[in-house]
């Protein structure tokens, strides 16, 4: 099939006409505009697939604008602007009104900017333009100095050759392809390598990198690629990089869907030393873990990760790994209540005590759970599922006019609603107007009102 086509199928009509918008605008002002990066090396990877019928979604589009002498530092945020004007106003697709929610960033210090055009559900589709640009490493691990260059010096700033690919995006050579560094054929022969010997050092996150889409696509590293990645390990490159960095890299490894494949790698490696030396990553235990789409599940495979650590080394973790405030509670609130939880999960605890233990834990505990022993997994889901339900439909203000004096028996009094009805001993199926009876009912019951007689209680 010819290469036009091909991008139209697996990148679909509508994001093929912006690619195809992209090029022209570049065009009429003298630039080139190629996509590079990431959506090639898929794109590739599924014409090489046969038959390559999947089309690539939520992938965000990087674009490199070249244009020899007339390039300059705002190249790309121009070419942006313009773009941006001409997608805005009065556009629709798909019977969609894009307009009023398109929205444009700059990057100025990067020269960079990027378009966020809404997707289906809360999804948003980035496009991201850069100049192309040379790069210059002042020292290891720090970023790197920058100026204007060819696309061919853009590709090879990059980290594996697999990601040094670019597409022509404009119209007389659309869909050509720039493999500088024979990216193609490493795709061909599962490959990860890096484009020079100082790669690792210079930038030494590729450490992580590496792992991440050898564990993904289930590649291997070329032989002098692992040497390298091993040297500048031995040489602790890691730990010239900043910890947010660290963190990206690594959250980006932990929301991958072979992320134990990433992990028995970087153990291998001894990468997950530079995390914590207490780590103890069991690669024989092969735990398929599936991230759902939640924000935070990622956090999952931390909590796997991490397993073997005390409750103050977890605490050395969050600040290592960088986490928010959010982020951080998830963990310590799982660490802190996971033993009880797999005690009681261990030695068949009674269901009152086992929810007991269960409802202490973050939505992230009770995944972990779920996917640490395979025949917990039912059981968990059904606790998942009544713990959605058994949320009280009476609130502190009900209480209040029911006749109790604001203190913390509210607290008591909610929290005994939603056990028992965990414990479906007060029914979640009715109506919201029948529930609430019945939980005015149950509470009048085992929280007698000083005053209130029998009958009226009743
Ligand atoms: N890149 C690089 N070195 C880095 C980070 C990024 O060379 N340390 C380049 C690569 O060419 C990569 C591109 O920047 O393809 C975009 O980076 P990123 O979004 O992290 O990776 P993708 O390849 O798009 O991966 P994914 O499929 O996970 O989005």
């Amino acid at each position: 099939m010819k290469t036009c086509l091909l991008m139209k199928k697996i990148f679909g009509k509508k994001n093929f006409g912006l690619l195809k918008e992209i090029g022209q605008a570049a065009q009429e002002d003298g630039l080139t505009a190629y996509l590079v990066g990431g959506p090639v090396r898929d794109f590739l990877l599924n014409k090489l697939s046969k038959p390559c019928t999947r089309r690539m979604q939520g992938k965000d589009l990087d674009i490199v604008i070249s244009g020899g002498e007339k390039l300059e530092e705002n190249t790309a945020i121009n070419l942006a602007k313009k773009l941006f004007k001409i997608w805005s106003p009065h556009r629709r697709l798909a019977g969609e009104a894009w307009q009023k929610r398109i929205k444009f960033k700059i990057h100025q210090r990067f020269g960079t900017a990027t378009i966020l055009f809404p997707e289906k559900g809360n999804q948003l589709l980035e496009i991201d333009f850069a100049f192309s640009r040379k790069e210059n490493y002042p020292s290891p691990g720090r970023l790197p100095e920058v100026e204007p260059g060819n696309i061919e010096d853009d590709l090879y700033r990059r980290d594996f050759t697999i990601n040094a690919l670019a597409v022509n995006l404009s119209s007389d050579e659309f869909g050509e392809l720039v493999d500088s560094t024979d990216g193609k054929n490493d795709l061909k022969k599962k490959f990860i390598r890096v484009l020079h010997e100082k790669s690792f050092l210079d930038d030494p996150t590729r450490i992580l990198r590496a792992a991440r889409f050898a564990g993904r696509y289930n590649f291997s590293l070329e032989k002098k690629t692992l040497t390298w990645l091993k040297e500048a390990i031995k040489k602790n490159a890691l730990f010239t990089i900043s910890r947010q960095r660290f963190r990206e890299e690594m959250v980006n490894i932990l929301k991958e869907k072979e992320s134990a494949h990433c992990l028995n790698l970087l153990a291998d490696w001894s990468v997950l030393s530079f995390l914590s030396p207490d780590i103890r990553w069991d690669k024989t235990k092969t735990i398929d873990y599936k991230m759902e789409k939640g924000d935070e599940n990622w956090l999952v495979g931390l909590l796997l990760l991490i397993k073997d650590l005390d409750y103050q080394k977890t605490e050395e973790i969050t600040r290592r790994m960088v986490l928010t405030r959010k982020e951080r509670k998830i963990i310590l609130q799982s660490k802190k209540y996971l033993p009880d939880a797999l005690k009681a999960l261990e030695k068949n605890y009674s269901l009152t005590h086992l929810y007991h233990y269960l409802s202490l834990l973050p939505e992230q505990g009770l995944i972990y759970l779920g996917v640490t022993n395979s025949c917990w997994t039912n059981l968990i889901g059904t606790f998942q599922r009544r713990k959605d339900k058994a949320k009280p439909v009476l609130n502190g203000e009900d209480l209040k006019k029911i006749g109790y004096p604001p203190g913390p028996i509210y607290k008591k009094i909610l929290k005994k609603i939603f056990q028992v009805k965990l414990l479906g001993k007060l029914p979640t199926y009715l109506s919201e107007k029948q529930t609430k009876e019945k939980e005015i009912k149950f509470v009048l019951r085992h929280f007698p009102l000083k005053g209130v007689t029998a009958k009226e209680r009743a």
